[in-house]
């Protein structure tokens, strides 16, 4: 597993978004936060034209606007496609005879779509990266993983990393281990909001407020995700560092163990990763999902 730190290969190139949403707004926030671009090395575009204009001119002050994506694959060097996934390898195919050449690198965030995929709409020796970062890059503590195509250059990959790591961490994993990535990083965070709501309630059973019961939760979870990390310690010794013989930490411990946690927390990743096939079995077959 690389992690990519690499500094910047970004110097001069030209990036445009193919649709102009959440995650694209998100990482264009990134970028221009971490100032890894100026705003004059940005081209958007989206169907939503006046929701467009309005996004730029109160967000994102100076990036270009294009007439259609062809426009901006022109104006382009780095392609972010960002649109949903359902509609993305048609769009993708009708570009196909016009703008594409060697210069173009395609960076994908759509979930479920694979390199091999989007290599077969575009021309041959098209350089993709595949991403699949979550929706945490709206505050900066993203986790992206990152996958190279067939023609895709290390190159590549170092520069779609220099451009998450504006949004949190980027690493990089080969294609096949995807699927897992969506179960644990891509889902995650709607696992965690469902432990910080139950915490909410069970405070809340106890008398505390909601709202402190849930704050109480999600700070214990950064400072236990913080300490894990920066100790380098394994997880079962921090734990066993916090349960002291007879205490409460262990009753509390002994009701997640009777309640089945570990299993249910590898059987949720194993039913996300399955899912997560399924769908990109039916993409592949051109099922509507
Ligand atoms: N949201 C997440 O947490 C998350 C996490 C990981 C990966 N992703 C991936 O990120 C991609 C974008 O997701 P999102 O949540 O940012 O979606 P989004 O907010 O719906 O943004 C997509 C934008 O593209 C526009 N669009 C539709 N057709 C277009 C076209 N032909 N040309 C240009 N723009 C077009 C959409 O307009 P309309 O609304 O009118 O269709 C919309 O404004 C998806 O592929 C998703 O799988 C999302």
């Amino acid at each position: 597993m690389a992690k990519c730190t690499e500094a910047d290969a970004l110097n001069g190139k030209r990036l445009g978004f193919i649709g102009f949403g959440f995650m694209a707004q998100n990482l264009c926030r990134g970028f221009f936060y971490k100032k890894i671009l100026e705003a004059d090395q940005i081209t958007c575009y989206d169907v939503n034209q006046s929701i467009l204009q309005q996004v730029v001119a109160e967000k994102f002050e100076g990036i270009h606007i294009s007439a259609s994506n062809l426009d901006l694959i022109n104006s382009s060097d780095i392609i972010v496609i960002a649109v949903k996934p359902n509609i993305a390898l048609r769009l993708l195919a009708g570009l196909k005879e016009a703008v594409v050449t060697s210069r173009h690198l395609f960076v994908s965030i759509c979930a479920g779509i694979s390199t091999r995929q989007i290599e077969d709409v575009l021309p041959t020796n098209t350089r993709i990266v595949r991403t699949m970062p979550n929706s945490s890059v709206a505050v900066g503590y993203g986790v992206t993983v990152t996958s190279g195509g067939r023609w895709a250059l290390p190159e590549d990959l170092r520069i779609t990393c220099r451009l998450f790591e504006s949004v949190g961490i980027c690493l990089e994993l080969p294609e096949k281990d995807l699927n897992t990535v969506t179960a644990i990083s891509g889902s995650g965070p709607a696992y965690v909001y469902t432990g910080i709501d139950a915490a909410g309630d069970g405070g809340s059973m106890l008398g505390l407020p909601r709202d402190v019961a849930q704050k109480l939760a999600a700070h214990t979870l950064i400072g236990a995700a913080k300490m894990f990390l920066e100790t380098g310690q394994h997880p079962s010794a921090l734990k066993d560092s916090v349960c002291s013989p007879g205490g409460t930490t262990l009753a509390g411990l002994f009701a997640l163990e009777k309640g089945g946690m570990r299993a249910l927390i590898m059987e949720t990743i194993k039913s996300a990763h399955d899912r997560a096939k399924e769908l990109e079995e039916l993409a592949r077959r051109g099922s509507n999902i």
